[in-house]
């Protein structure tokens, strides 16, 4: 099937044309996407006004779909989407209200983070809303010789329990979500499977610490990486239309969605819909 693509920065992202994302999309267009997204870190559909069957059936066409581990708020009919949404829960604040809201690649706190997430938006506020991305593939590029030999020694800690949003629910949630993921070990340098090129695999969210390092050695050199991931340069800012469906690849994007549009008006409704994909693809 055709379809035509847009970068939309210079360091990543890139908007597709010409695919209904309602149909069977063919297995060489399949093919090309995934080489799209492994190559641009993250592919934008707009006008795709998909139901949460075909949200589904599209994510199933690159993979099989990841159970979210935070099972906190699962859309009810459909478990394999995890609502992201400030629309009141039962009459009380959604869980997921401040979902992500520092930078991060998804489920890094598990041993097997996935491969993607498709973030479909189904209702936005007046004013921003927005998610920001950032290359990992720019951020190691860019490094020194030096610093790239050092890191591309290190284990990093990531911890769920680092999670800044941990502050803003209640302490059963954080009981249940701490003990459900703890700390695992992932290297600071890796390799993406398909492109085979090299990223900066660092979480601000959720890295902790530097695996046999003392906190007082690691914290240094996670504000350096905070900072360095995170550059303007290798940023991408989305403002959302509603119908937009992102798809990123987690391997080599972090992003991140800022605490900003229901600041001063609670009433602003923003409401998304995710699926996640397994890592373990081809
Ligand atoms: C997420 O981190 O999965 C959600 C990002 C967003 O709501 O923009």
């Amino acid at each position: 099937m055709p379809f035509t693509q847009h970068h939309l920065s210079f360091a990543l992202g890139s908007e597709i044309k010409g695919l209904d994302l309602s149909q069977t999309i063919d297995q060489p267009t399949i093919q090309a996407l995934r080489k799209a997204l492994a190559e641009r870190g993250f592919l934008l559909f707009r006008n795709q006004d998909i139901t949460p069957e075909q949200h589904i059936a599209f994510t199933k066409q690159f993979g099989e779909l990841q159970p979210h581990s935070l099972d906190h708020y699962l859309h009810p009919e459909y478990p394999e989407i995890f609502v992201v949404t400030n629309r009141l829960q039962n009459g009380k604040p959604s869980e997921t209200r401040n979902t992500g809201r520092e930078w991060h690649m998804d489920l890094t706190y598990t041993k097997t983070p996935c491969m993607g997430s498709l973030l479909h938006c189904k209702e936005i506020p007046s004013a921003g809303g927005d998610t920001l991305f950032a290359s990992l593939y720019k951020a190691y590029d860019e490094l020194s010789d030096g610093m790239k030999e050092v890191l591309g020694k290190l284990n990093a800690i990531h911890d769920f329990a680092n999670v800044s949003d941990l502050k803003n629910r209640t302490p059963e949630s954080v009981k249940h979500l701490v003990e459900k993921n703890p700390p695992v070990t992932h290297p600071l340098v890796k390799e993406h499977p398909e492109t085979r090129r090299k990223v900066l695999f660092f979480s601000d969210a959720v890295t902790s610490q530097i695996e046999g390092f003392s906190e007082e050695e690691s914290q240094p050199i996670l504000d350096f990486l905070a900072k360095h991931t995170t550059r303007v340069e290798f940023t991408y800012r989305h403002q959302w239309q509603i119908n937009d469906l992102i798809f990123w690849d987690n391997r080599c994007v972090i992003h991140m969605a800022p605490p900003d549009y229901d600041r001063n008006d609670p009433t602003e409704k923003r409401h998304m819909f995710r699926t996640t994909l397994k890592q373990s693809l081809a």
